[in-house]
């Protein structure tokens, strides 16, 4: 009872900021992402009569408490759907071009569901597989596919209704996608407890809900149209409006930091140069930048030519799940 699979991670266009319900991962808001290439976890799970207890291995060291913890109470919702109590061992590898700062838990719960359920002899179909890997991880259900997928935030109780599906596949449109890894310190407060934060105490976060559909509408029409443009003009104001709603949260939360900034301002003086390019951020201080395959190489050299950009690593669109028999 053993499966290995691969999943790639994502990020996301228009923004997965809060939820409704924390237990079953359901979120307040739809959001879109694209899955990258050169990012990925690739995951092993082996159920066994034999195991008394759960284990999980981390890039081929035991996992910390609080990661192991995260891991099994994954697996129980796991075992919970298949009816069964066997035990684990999980051993994930992320493999990331460079040393630090983009491990995501995006592709590490999507390859964890896709392998644990294979391991238990479950068929499930993508849309399956997105609602139980959206609980490991919200973001999770997204890398499930691959190209432009959009994660519905569904309204039932249950999360019967809340799962991704693709709008367009990897081969459909490519776009360069240039992830930049700043000089900067790992960042304090989580993904999970800045948006929980946020729901809670931010006067701004219902500006958010007011508008983040009609972001999400727009940025469908500018992907279904390969509009470039368009496109990049909604992710930036729609990562703006996300990190707004933090500043405004008690005590606020401000991800960015000093290289956050200047590749801000960067990427606007290219603009201005008459280069399609935009960013966009997530729940830390390293930058996603988007471009046109023609611009890549002198997005790049621009970039690294910054004073606190370590990296920078090319992505392009890249696959869904796959295991490995
Ligand atoms: C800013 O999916 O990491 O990257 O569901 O609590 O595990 P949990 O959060 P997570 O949050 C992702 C937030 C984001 C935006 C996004 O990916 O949509």
């Amino acid at each position: 009872m053993k499966a290995t699979a691969i999943a790639n991670t994502n990020i996301a266009l228009i923004k997965y900021w809060g939820k409704r319900d924390e237990t079953l991962f359901l979120p307040m808001n739809s959001s879109l992402s694209i899955t990258l290439d050169s990012f990925f976890t690739v995951t092993t799970v082996e159920f066994s009569k034999s195991f008394y207890k759960d284990i999980f291995f981390l890039n081929e060291l035991q996992a910390t408490d609080k990661e192991s913890n995260k891991a099994f109470n994954f697996l129980n919702k796991v075992r919970e759907f298949a009816g069964t109590n066997l035990h684990a061992r999980i051993s994930s590898e992320n493999r990331v071009p460079t040393a630090a700062g983009f491990a995501s838990s995006a592709s590490g719960f999507a390859a964890l569901a896709a392998a644990a359920t294979r391991a238990l002899g479950l068929q499930l179909s993508e849309k399956e597989l997105s609602m139980i890997a959206r609980q490991g991880s919200g973001s999770a259900c997204r890398s499930i596919y691959g190209g432009f997928v959009e994660w519905q935030k569904g309204i039932r109780t249950d999360g019967k209704d809340s799962f991704a599906k693709q709008i367009l596949n990897e081969k459909a449109w490519d776009i360069s996608v240039l992830s930049v890894l700043l000089a900067a310190e790992q960042k304090k407060v989580s993904s999970t407890e800045g948006m929980k934060r946020t729901v809670e105490t931010s006067p701004f976060y219902t500006g958010w809900l007011n508008t983040v559909e009609k972001d999400l509408e727009e940025a469908k029409e500018a992907i279904n149209s390969r509009d470039f443009e368009k496109l990049g003009i909604i992710v930036e104001a729609n990562t703006m409006k996300m990190h707004a709603t933090m500043l405004g949260a008690k005590p606020p939360i401000l991800y960015w930091q000093r290289g956050t900034i200047d590749v801000i301002q960067h990427i606007h003086k290219l603009r201005s140069a008459g280069i399609y390019v935009y960013f966009t951020i997530d729940a830390g201080p390293n930058v996603k930048v988007l471009c046109l395959p023609e611009d890549e190489k002198i997005v790049y050299e621009s970039l690294l030519s910054l004073k606190d950009v370590q990296d920078v690593i090319i992505c392009h669109p890249g696959s869904g799940i796959k295991y490995f028999e």
